[in-house]
């Protein structure tokens, strides 16, 4: 009897919610994906049926988050005004043992690193299948890095000869061409071997040092707190 993935994602989402954004909390971090669309929802909800969290103000991480945050009437902040953030919410793709997060699926890695960056703790929520011991036991689709675009090409050879494993161009679907990022930046996929051991922190660092990589979606040492709606209808937290 597993329950639906939405369902999933939204017990995540309003018990993350619940836990962690009291009348105390100023400043959230709101994330991006189709998990985040649930906690901003609950914060809706929050706001305008239980009149509470009026003065809360909303950071957005993303074109989609921003447009959320409109959507349901919250206070829209940024970080020129807000760069103190007490709790940032997010999705992830994939989250190991260790709490090394996978992002930038939906391509909005950089605003969020930097959101998570800037908060007090980066709380994740997420459906059961992100859920995995190792990185890339459930996500295939590799490791999202964001990079200006005149560099893709050698930005590509240098990590596959670093790392080996292949960086691919994101293209867009809808339009001729390649995915632009929010921040005008192009994406590479990096599918990494993953049978072969890494040591993620090493990884992150090698591939911030190639020039031209403007922010990867590896999220080594951001996660405070993970929140996963089980197949079962539970929660599983992960510290
Ligand atoms: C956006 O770029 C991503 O980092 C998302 O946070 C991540 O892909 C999670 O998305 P879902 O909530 O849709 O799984």
């Amino acid at each position: 009897n597993k329950i639906a993935l939405d369902e999933a994602k939204k017990l995540a989402a309003r018990t993350a919610v619940d836990e962690w954004i009291t009348e105390d909390t100023k400043i959230v971090g709101i994330g991006s994906g189709s998990t985040i669309v649930f906690a901003v929802q609950r914060i809706a909800e929050r706001v305008w049926k239980e009149g509470a969290l009026c003065d809360l103000i909303c950071v957005p991480t993303s074109f989609q988050a921003r447009q959320l945050i409109l959507d349901y009437n919250l206070n829209l902040g940024d970080l020129d005004r807000n760069p103190i953030i007490d709790i940032a919410i997010d999705g992830a793709d994939e989250v190991d043992s260790r709490m090394v997060l996978i992002k930038g699926g939906g391509g909005c890695l950089l605003q969020e690193k930097i959101v998570a960056s800037c908060a007090k703790h980066l709380i994740v929520i997420a459906d059961y299948t992100k859920r995995s011991l190792r990185l890339g036991e459930q996500w295939c689709k590799g490791i999202p890095i964001e990079v200006t675009p005149i560099a893709h090409v050698p930005i590509k050879l240098k990590i596959e000869a670093l790392f080996g494993g292949e960086a691919t161009l994101r293209m867009a679907l809808a339009k001729a061409g390649p995915i632009i990022t929010d921040s005008g930046n192009f994406l590479l996929d990096w599918r990494f071997v993953a049978k072969r051991e890494f040591d993620w922190d090493e990884v992150n660092r090698a591939l911030m040092m190639i020039p031209g990589v403007v922010e990867t979606g590896l999220f080594v040492d951001n996660a405070h707190k993970c929140y996963f709606g089980m197949a079962d209808g539970t929660v599983k937290v992960q510290n």
